[in-house]
């Protein structure tokens, strides 16, 4: 039998939002349920804590910069509710994150269309020093009209044309992460009064269809230069976009063998980043509920279905408490099938 060390790996990763309701709508009415106080930074660091002894790899920040599509005949009903607004900035929030925890993963999402690459390089590479290298980006290209047209847009741009957007994104980042600074520039020589040699800080002169940058970049090369990336596209562009470019994905998967078939595709050998490409990650989401092994009457997952709104939810999947998911005694050991 393998040794632990052997075994592939689970990876836990807290999926997150910055917000008061995040993919379970009406759960912030729930008696126990917290996170109406989401503005309260203390929230954060106690769960962030709990993770990391919890020996969670990641906590992860989902994001998005605009309401969600008309609902009930207009935009009201979202502010009504809840879901996804209000809304906070993850980065922000990571940066105080990083220092109430000193292990786990710090993921965040931000969507191309919110940001110029040269300033979001540099924010993150900010964050990647303050956290030693902990910081990881998810890569969206944002699928709501209102997030584009809220940054100048006009409309939502073409699905395979934002993914392209990306691609010049990411482009530009990368020549700012890795193509700039050269490891050894940086002297900080008291002595000779050299802080830096210039001959080892390069512009890096990008010029492309959307994006004009000189460099050279403004912060140091950070732990992990360019930070651990998430995707979540499922289609034929997204796939081919995350082949190229991700470590890890998000699969809203049915079941386990979707998952085997995703990981399994050739062109996730593609990646051309990386001279030693680094291991791709599929991850799948769970929905974990304490208590609901005991009874259907007075588990958590009755008392969860009684609370008022829950049936609003958006969530696409079906596999909530009591609909097919699967229980967990006590004692269950983490890798074996449950059912
Ligand atoms: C698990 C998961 C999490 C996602 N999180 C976000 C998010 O936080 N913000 C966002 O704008 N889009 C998010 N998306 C949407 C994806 O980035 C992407 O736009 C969507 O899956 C459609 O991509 P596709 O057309 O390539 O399949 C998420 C998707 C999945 C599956």
């Amino acid at each position: 039998m393998a040794t632990f060390q052997e075994r592939p790996r689970l990876l836990l990763s807290a999926f997150l939002m910055n917000t008061s309701s995040h993919i379970l709508g009406g759960m912030w009415r729930h008696p126990e349920a917290q996170q109406h106080r989401f503005n309260e930074l203390s929230l954060w660091v106690d769960l962030a804590k709990k993770l990391e002894d919890a020996k969670f790899d990641a906590l992860f920040f989902a994001d998005v910069v605009g309401l969600y599509g008309d609902h009930e005949g207009g935009w009201a009903s979202h502010v009504r509710k809840g879901p996804q607004v209000p809304s906070h900035d993850p980065l922000v929030l990571l940066s105080a994150l990083a220092a109430g925890t000193k292990d786990i993963g710090l993921a965040m999402t931000s969507s191309v269309i919110q940001s110029h690459p040269f300033q979001f390089a540099r924010q993150i590479s900010t964050l990647d020093h303050l956290s030693q290298g902990r910081v990881a980006w998810n890569i969206v290209t944002s699928v709501l009209e209102n997030a584009h047209r809220n940054f100048g847009g006009q409309d939502l741009v073409a699905h395979d044309d934002r993914y392209g957007w990306a691609e010049e994104y990411v482009e530009a980042a990368y020549k700012l992460w890795e193509g700039s600074w050269e490891d050894d520039a940086l002297l900080a020589d008291k002595e000779s009064g050299l802080y830096a040699d210039p001959s080892k800080v390069n512009k890096i002169n990008h010029r492309g269809d959307f994006y004009s940058i000189d460099g050279p970049h403004l912060a140091l090369p950070s732990a992990q230069r360019t930070p651990f990336l998430f995707q979540a596209g499922s289609s034929a562009r997204g796939s081919q976009f995350a082949a190229t470019h991700a470590e890890a994905t998000f699969l809203f998967a049915p079941h386990a063998q979707y998952v085997a078939k995703k990981n399994a595709q050739p062109d996730r050998k593609s990646r051309r980043r990386w001279p030693q490409p680094r291991r791709y990650q599929g991850l799948r989401r769970a929905v974990l509920c304490r208590g609901i092994h005991r009874s259907r009457s007075q588990g958590a997952g009755s008392r969860i279905r009684r609370v008022p709104g829950f049936g609003g939810n958006r969530c696409p999947h079906r596999r909530w408490p009591g609909r097919g998911s699967w229980r967990f005694g006590p004692g269950y050991a983490l890798g074996t099938n449950p059912n």
